[in-house]
């Protein structure tokens, strides 16, 4: 069998598969994040081990088929910074990809000499190497003191090997990656004061990173050896999850933050448009992706403020879309990554009236998010992606109306995927199964059954266009008075 370990924001998801990369049991664990202040989010990575050993201890129980485990892939969210000393020690807490305490040293990064050109990316404030500026800058007794800096999946690997190895789709967001290389980059390094004995050993996503320690393996009741692949970042784990590797070949996630991701064939970075253009887990691949920072997020705001549940502020809307309302929203609660990277700028409502109700204010919240997700559309047709039908994935696509909404402003078809597994934990199993086995990864990493197609509503195209238009004009605009 093979185990995917999705180390998410919220809780770890482990999944097993058996021999023909069928899902045969999966258990989960949560564990919190600490925001000791406002824009810090931060995690102990105690709790990922506690989260991982409580879940294989279940799996271990319920299925009989964990004994036979042969490969094991880890995915992460992506972007955190774990310092550890010269004997592997947590020096502080993980800082995490939403964390935005670090965003004046990522505007200084980002606006280094070379530093877009080689990493592909605007250097974001939730990326890496901002945050081990800041460390530097605030915390100088514990940056002295680092050995290694290691992505959370990179973490679990070396809990899991006992070795520093990390691969390359997670170690893209770093801001020291040399993204279209494969390697990192000697000036990156030196631009966020960082050399390269404090990073892992690099691998594909798919190969071999090392070996179950026998330790663990002994602990955990296995006898052969294990295989540990390279593992990867979440969105490419996800993308794996869902068969997305090649040109044409994408996913909208809809979870609290929103993801439009697109497998390229080749590197075609577009720092310009804030894209984000990362290694995929496969080798010679990159995706490219528009992250939105509060997609599912702005609705569990609005449904946090009136007291009713999500899916209750969808329902009232019915299934049937219209044209877009006066009231309009701009879905900025924690700042926008795609398409402004601007880490101050906050939502708004505009256009409310005496008549406006809640429902104008649930639509407008639906619509707003979909015109953001619009921008990252609109960023990777400039880069030159291939979106002609999206799958879509994440809590938020249980609203049809949503979906129907989301479809007609892209003007792009959603397929749904039926019940059943098909993201990150899926991806990383199946990188295990192939860092195991040698399978092809194109073999491996199918898409899956389609339960139904969302299509753009016909007739509603321009009045959306026309919302989408009034939405670019609005940004500058409250940008300027906030
Ligand atoms: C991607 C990003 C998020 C995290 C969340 O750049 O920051 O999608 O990976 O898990």
């Amino acid at each position: 069998s093979y185990l995917g370990i999705d180390l998410g924001t919220s809780g770890l998801r482990a999944l097993l598969l058996d021999e023909s990369g069928a899902p045969i049991g999966a258990a989960e664990r949560h564990y919190a994040a600490d925001h000791p202040h406002p824009g810090w989010s931060e995690q102990d990575p105690a709790d990922w081990i506690a989260a991982l050993e409580a879940a294989v201890a279940e799996l271990r129980e319920s299925c009989p088929e964990f004994a036979g485990l042969k490969g094991i892939g880890v995915a992460g969210h992506m972007h955190g910074a774990t310092l550890l000393d010269a004997g592997d020690r947590v020096i502080r807490p993980c800082i995490l990809w939403n964390d935005t305490r670090a965003h004046a040293e990522a505007a200084r990064l980002d606006a280094m000499e070379g530093v877009r050109a080689t990493s592909g990316n605007i250097v974001f404030p939730g990326f890496t190497a901002p945050k081990l500026e800041w460390v530097r800058a605030h915390e100088p007794d514990a940056h002295a003191r680092i050995s290694k800096v290691l992505l959370p999946a990179a973490y679990l690997n070396l809990y899991l090997t006992g070795e520093h190895v990390a691969d390359m789709s997670d170690s893209a967001g770093t801001a020291w990656l040399d993204v279209g290389a494969r390697d990192w980059s000697e000036a990156l390094l030196d631009a966020g004061h960082m050399r390269r004995a404090q990073m892992p050993r690099l691998v594909e996503g798919c190969d071999r990173a090392g070996t179950l320690r026998p330790d663990l393996a002994a602990a955990w009741g296995l006898s052969g050896s294990v295989a540990v692949a390279g593992g990867a970042g979440d969105n490419a784990a996800a993308a794996c999850g869902i068969g997305a590797l090649n040109e044409g070949e994408g996913f909208l996630s809809l979870g609290t933050s929103g993801v439009l991701l697109a497998a390229r064939d080749g590197y075609r970075p577009a720092p310009e448009t804030a894209l984000h253009s990362f290694c995929h887990a496969v080798p010679g691949r990159w995706y490219q992706m528009g992250v939105m920072l509060s997609a599912a997020d702005s609705l569990t705001w609005l449904s946090s403020i009136t007291g009713m549940g999500a899916a209750e502020l969808t329902g009232a809307l019915g299934d049937e879309i219209g044209a877009p309302g006066r009231v309009r929203f701009l879905p900025y609660l924690s700042g926008e990554r795609t398409p402004h990277n601007d880490a101050e700028i906050r939502g708004s409502f505009t256009g409310i009236g005496a008549e406006t109700t809640r429902d104008d204010l649930t639509r407008a919240v639906l619509e707003g998010v979909a015109y953001g997700l619009r921008d990252s559309l609109e960023a990777l047709k400039a880069a030159g992606a291939e979106v002609d039908r999206l799958i879509a994935i994440g809590g938020g696509s249980r609203s049809r109306y949503w979906l129907r909404l989301i479809a007609t402003v892209l003007d792009v078809p959603l397929d749904l995927p039926k019940d059943g597994e098909f993201g990150a934990a899926l991806g990383a199993a199946r990188l295990g199964l192939v860092a195991a086995t040698g399978a092809a990864p194109e073999h491996v990493m199918t898409a899956p059954a389609i339960g139904e197609r969302i299509a753009p509503v016909a007739g509603l195209r321009e009045a959306h266009d026309a919302g989408y238009a009034a939405f670019r004009r609005a940004y500058p605009a409250i940008r300027e008075i906030q």
